[in-house]
């Protein structure tokens, strides 16, 4: 029987612009994590069993496309295994799915690494990016890598798209306070709506992700620095560029106010938006009262993360 497991992750800077080219800020969040085991089985065949999605099934009979099959797949082809061992892959998640967290990167992460390793052949950190990358297509359409990147070297990134991974200093550790609108939104559609944004008017859009761009550079430094004011105020400039995108909604917004309104630097949406979960950068000592302030304001759930 052999177990791995992945973080899920928030996205602290450039959602969307990443997917143009422009650079993003992402980091892991170890408190949430997708786990999967393999071990073997007596009644033959290969088994996906994932309770959270009420899955239970020989991949035999999911079509290849199915995202946890061809994930599944790709380590079979990958390793010229053509007769796989009867097995049961047993996925767990405490990540929730939709929610801009990287549930989807963090289950193919885990997988990888399980099933290589139950096949005597762990892959090394390199392939399991480039095959949950593949696997990220399936989730997302156009992803920029950004995901399955952070999640799978576990550290934070400054991520360009096409680029080598680069990771980044943090100054002064800071404090993260995560909430969840509850509402399901599945990245590829607020990706495609991008798309078609940028489809409209490419010149207008191009701009907006250059800004966007520019203050992920600043915020790096920001980071870098450990100053949390100015990295408040761009937080901040980066949401009205996230709403600009029609990427936020009601309920973000509501829960991005209240943050601000109870002493936050800043707040924003994180992930693909329109739904899913929000951040917001605040004191340590802070946390507690905005925790119970973001959950008047609707939120389903919070998660308190520190970056250093
Ligand atoms: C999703 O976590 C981040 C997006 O920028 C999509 C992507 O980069 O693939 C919205």
């Amino acid at each position: 029987m052999i177990t791995a497991s992945a973080p899920g992750k928030i996205i602290l800077f450039g959602e969307h612009a990443v997917v143009y080219g422009r650079p993003a800020l992402a980091v892991p969040v170890t408190q949430l994590q997708a786990r999967v085991t393999v071990s073997e089985n007596s009644r033959g065949g290969v088994w996906i069993e994932a309770p959270n999605i009420n899955l239970s099934s020989d991949i035999a009979l999911l079509s290849p496309d199915h995202p946890l099959a061809a994930v599944v797949l790709s380590v079979f082809s990958s390793l010229n295994v053509s007769q796989p061992p009867a097995c049961t892959i047993y996925i767990q998640s405490t990540i929730p799915v939709a929610a801009g967290l990287g549930s989807g990167a963090a289950v193919s992460v885990a997988i990888l690494r399980a099933l290589s390793a139950y096949l005597n052949q762990p892959f090394p950190d390199e392939q399991v990016n480039k095959l949950a990358f593949e696997a990220e297509k399936l989730h997302h359409g156009i992803p920029s890598g950004i995901d399955n990147t952070v999640v799978t070297y576990a550290k934070p990134v400054y991520f360009i798209k096409g680029h080598a991974v680069k990771t980044f200093h943090v100054g002064a550790p800071f404090t993260i306070v995560i909430g969840d609108t509850g509402i399901s939104a599945p990245t590829r559609e607020s990706v495609r709506m991008v798309r078609k944004l940028w489809d409209s008017d490419k010149s207008r859009w191009e701009k907006v992700f250059d800004r966007v761009g520019e203050i992920v550079w600043n915020a790096r430094q920001a980071i870098e620095r450990g100053d949390p004011v100015d990295l408040g105020n761009l937080m901040n400039a980066n949401q009205g560029l996230l709403q600009k995108l029609t990427v936020s909604c009601p309920e973000l917004d509501r829960l991005v106010e209240a943050a601000r309104r109870s002493g936050a630097y800043g707040a924003k949406l994180s992930g693909g938006g329109r739904g899913g979960n929000m951040i917001a950068l605040v004191n340590k000592e802070n946390a507690p009262a905005l925790t119970e302030a973001l959950k008047a304001a609707g939120a389903r759930r919070t998660t308190i993360t520190r970056i250093e």
